[in-house]
């Protein structure tokens, strides 16, 4: 979590990282700041809240090289001090930081008996002080930032400035950095969105990497110091997938994106996909690896194997796959789920797997990223940027691409395409803007309540899942998604009059049981808001989908999405940034 960044060019550096960090601030927003180099001190601003920016500008001067950071706090509350770019105590370093360092208690301990007095409770602080150590022991800031960053342990990527020297450095490890080069500029940052508007050639650097811009740029290995030549790439995002346009918040944007993200996540070469689907098809064991959303995804698509492919998939959430080391062979294939690639319980499942032989493949939305790097084969989204923190557009697109492949396993890849081209039309009607605003009247009839609970069977079982988690983290309200069966195992016991549960109640098998679930919350006073093809007595209130088969979990959630959104916008919460969260969750 924490987004960085870095320029250095011919521009007001202020100006630049402000901008970036706005498009960053979906990697945390507890609190911000950013460092010029200055004549004759660098210039810091640390806040609390929201970004600003005309006074915050000015008072940086008009410095050409500088770093910024949003932060998303691990170590030490929110506050000033505890907000990056941390000091030097000599003024001289400036540092900002994303990642954990493991062994900052000890590292600070032998710091303060040198003398070295603390200003925050971070783990990044020992960093600048530590640059500043090797420099009075005679040390240039680039050989002290590499002998530093050999005191490291955990993760980090680090940006870097010294007042006197107009040189940025920064270096990787377990934590993304891209570096973007412009004509005569460089920027660095945690994501590409952060500089998409000022230039799409991209070097991404690897753990271990460390880039150093003084006149020139020069990548080298952070431990020999060797040079290392790199691929400039070119990103396809362009500035206004990274914009809001006409919409007030990022999710209403991203969730009226799905008809052309759908369309786009379907366009993949065929002999890939069909690859995987054999590579599936020939394994002796297959894990779904995935976090939050995504592993709803891949929980929906194991039943769609299921019933599709007659196929059998593990579905692990990342964070437990450690545990199930015992069960792999060099047969078994491994498919992480991730929107941003980043997500460090994935990262960490993807090197277990890789030690015992796991061949790794990926549906993965942001190119370059670590889980890309790490993949044997990936099949990219082409989502665009996703700046909300709630996945929408990335969750169906991750469902489309996985229900393509449980076609391919059973060589219908055609019959797959052509569903998901109608769903991707059916998507179209659902986000259109008049069916937006019909579920504001369900948004303002749910405003209140303070528990509200979800049920499906089978596939719409994840669909519940998914539906629960994104009402609960963009509007507070306490939602749970249960399997329909679950519920008079204990759940029931939560129903009283008034409770809402809404029930997915697609045209397939789970049909009739699921109806006789929601009679038995109706029962208890429980008011039930149907999501189906059909009009029932048993509902409240009726929300129409349309009947897509194999593919209902796509359109299904959809009404949900926009839901959740009137619900955050009617309780005054901010859809774009809930609270504690951040996007790329790069910490265990
Ligand atoms: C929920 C949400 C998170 C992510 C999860 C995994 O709306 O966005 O639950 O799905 O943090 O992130 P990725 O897909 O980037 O691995």
């Amino acid at each position: 979590m924490c987004g960085i960044v870095g320029y250095k060019g011919k521009r007001q550096a202020s100006s630049v990282i402000i901008d970036s960090l706005k498009t960053l601030e979906y990697r945390g927003y507890d609190s911000w700041g950013v460092a010029v180099v200055g004549n004759p001190s660098i210039s810091v601003v640390k806040e609390v809240g929201m970004i600003c920016d005309a006074d915050t500008i000015n008072n940086l001067g008009s410095g050409t090289v500088g770093i910024g950071h949003t932060r998303w706090a691990t170590h030490g509350k929110v506050t000033e001090e505890n907000s990056h770019p941390h000091m030097s105590s000599d003024g001289c370093i400036s540092v900002v930081h994303n990642g954990i360092i493991d062994n900052y208690q000890a590292l600070k301990e032998q710091l303060k008996k040198k003398g070295y007095v603390f200003r925050s409770e971070t783990d990044t602080e020992v960093i600048p002080l530590l640059i500043e150590d090797f420099i009075k022991n005679g040390c240039s800031f680039e050989d002290a930032f590499r002998k530093t960053l050999s005191f490291l342990e955990g993760t980090y990527a680090i940006v870097s400035i010294h007042k006197d020297s107009e040189t940025m450095i920064c270096a990787r490890k377990d934590s993304p950095i891209v570096v973007g080069v412009g004509d005569g500029e460089h920027f660095v940052a945690s994501d590409s969105p952060a500089f998409i508007n000022h230039t799409n050639k991209v070097i991404y650097l690897e753990n271990y990497e460390m880039a150093v811009f003084n006149g020139s740029f020069e990548v080298r290995c952070s431990i020999t110091g060797d040079i290392i030549d790199k691929k400039v790439q070119v990103l396809d995002w362009d500035v206004e997938q990274a914009k809001k346009g006409d919409f007030k918040h990022y999710m209403l944007k991203e969730i009226s994106e799905q008809k052309e993200t759908i369309t786009k996540a379907i366009h993949q070469d065929d002999k890939v996909l069909q690859g995987i689907a054999d590579a599936i098809n020939e394994s002796y064991g297959t894990f779904f690896i995935a976090s939050g959303s995504s592993y709803n995804a891949a929980l929906s698509a194991s039943y769609t194997f299921s019933k599709i492919a007659r196929k059998h998939i593990n579905i692990v959430d990342s964070s437990e796959f450690p545990n199930y080391e015992h069960f792999l062979t060099p047969q078994t294939l491994m498919i992480t789920v991730s929107q941003s690639g980043e997500t460090a319980d994935v990262l960490d499942a993807v090197k277990v797997a890789k030690k015992k032989g796991v061949k790794i493949l990926s549906i993965v939305n942001v190119m370059g990223s670590s889980l890309m790097r790490n993949s044997d084969h990936t099949l990219l989204m082409n989502a665009g940027p996703e700046i909300c923190v709630l996945s929408t557009k990335s969750y169906t697109s991750q469902l489309a691409i996985l229900t393509l492949l449980a076609y391919a396993c059973v060589g219908k890849l055609s019959e797959g395409k052509d569903l998901l081209k109608s769903v991707a039309d059916h998507v179209g009607d659902l986000t259109d803007p008049k069916t937006l605003l019909g579920t504001v009247e369900l948004a303002s009839c749910l405003k209140d309540k303070e528990h509200l609970y979800v049920i499906g069977r089978g596939q719409s079982y994840s669909t519940a899942l998914e539906a629960a988690l994104k009402i609960k983290e963009v509007s507070y309200i306490h939602a749970e998604g249960f399997a329909g069966g679950t519920l008079k195992h204990g759940p029931i016991a939560l129903i009283e009059e008034g409770t809402p549960c809404i029930v997915f109640v697609p045209n397939d098998e789970t049909r009739k049981e699921i109806l006789s679930n929601a009679m038995e919350v109706k029962s208890r006073g429980g008011y039930i808001i149907g999501v189906s093809d059909e009009e029932n007595d048993i509902f409240d209130f009726f929300v129409k989908v349309p009947d897509v088969g194999h593919a209902s979990p796509i359109t299904d959630i959809i009404p949900i999405q926009v839901l959740s959104y009137y619900l955050a916008i009617l309780r005054g919460c901010n859809p774009d940034r809930p609270r504690n969260l951040a996007k790329s969750v790069t910490v265990k």
